[in-house]
């Protein structure tokens, strides 16, 4: 499958995509993942974009789009497909992602809305707890780890994002209704766009989200 996963900050981008991942045997590319390895390495880009995050700003559409075609180059596990998670965000990486595949003769197949309204949104990011190396995310109610602040995979710490406070977030969705939005209208365009209800727990989203493939 080769598919978008669209949705606000806390929309459940991030927990929904390992399911498809094992089912599909696909890539998770998640640009907010990506990003935030770069931060931690320290990088000359890490350390641009993190002053950018903590904000609740967009990183640059160029080097979004290169860090994309990067991947989906040298990436083996993305020869059967890839789950896009965070990208792209804007008109722009919207128009080269469908160039770029089109040059290669593999358009997307389907661009999935996580709708969900803002209220709930709060209460999610505020609860959230990742694991920095692999991106899985846990919430402090919604979905607990078997052990307090600990990874259930790799037994490792458990942390909160430096965006995840009331502050960033309100700026975090203003960016995505004003710049993000507007691809959910480009993708129903081109006629692949699927909204599902993604303020339903997780397994039941999971569930509307394999119908929209035609898999459930
Ligand atoms: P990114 O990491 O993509 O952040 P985001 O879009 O704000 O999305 P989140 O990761 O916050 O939400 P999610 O949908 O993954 O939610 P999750 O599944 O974790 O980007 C971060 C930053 O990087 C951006 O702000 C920007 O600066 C930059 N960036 C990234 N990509 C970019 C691009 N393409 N262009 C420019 N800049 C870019 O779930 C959230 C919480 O809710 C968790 O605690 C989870 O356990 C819980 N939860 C999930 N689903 C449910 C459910 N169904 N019921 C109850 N709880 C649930
Ligand atoms: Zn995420």
């Amino acid at each position: 499958i080769r598919m978008v996963l669209i949705g606000p900050p806390g929309a459940g981008k991030g927990t929904q995509a390992p399911n498809l991942v094992e089912r599909f045997k696909v890539c998770h590319l998640a640009t907010g993942d990506m990003l935030r390895s770069q931060v931690a390495q320290k990088t000359a880009l890490g350390l641009e974009a993190k002053k950018i995050m903590d904000q609740g700003g967009l990183v640059s559409d160029d080097i979004m789009v290169n860090m994309i075609k990067n991947e989906l180059t040298t990436n083996p596990a993305c020869k059967n497909g890839f789950i896009l998670d965070g990208f792209p965000r804007t008109i722009p990486q919207a128009e080269k992602l469908d160039q770029m595949l089109a040059e290669r003769g593999t358009p997307l197949q389907k661009a999935v809305e996580l709708q969900v309204d803002d209220e709930l949104l709060v209460s999610r990011i505020t609860g959230r707890l990742v694991h920095p190396a692999s991106g899985r995310s846990y919430h402090k109610i919604f979905n607990p780890p078997k052990k307090e602040m600990t990874d259930d995979v790799t037994g490792e710490p458990l942390v909160q994002r430096s965006d995840d406070n009331a502050d960033a977030l309100k700026k975090r969705l203003a960016a995505y209704h004003q710049q993000t939005e507007p691809i959910v209208d480009f993708y129903k365009k081109t006629g692949i766009w699927a909204g599902v209800d993604a303020s339903q727990p997780p397994q039941t989203v999971c569930t509307s989200i394999l119908k929209c493939l035609g898999q459930a």
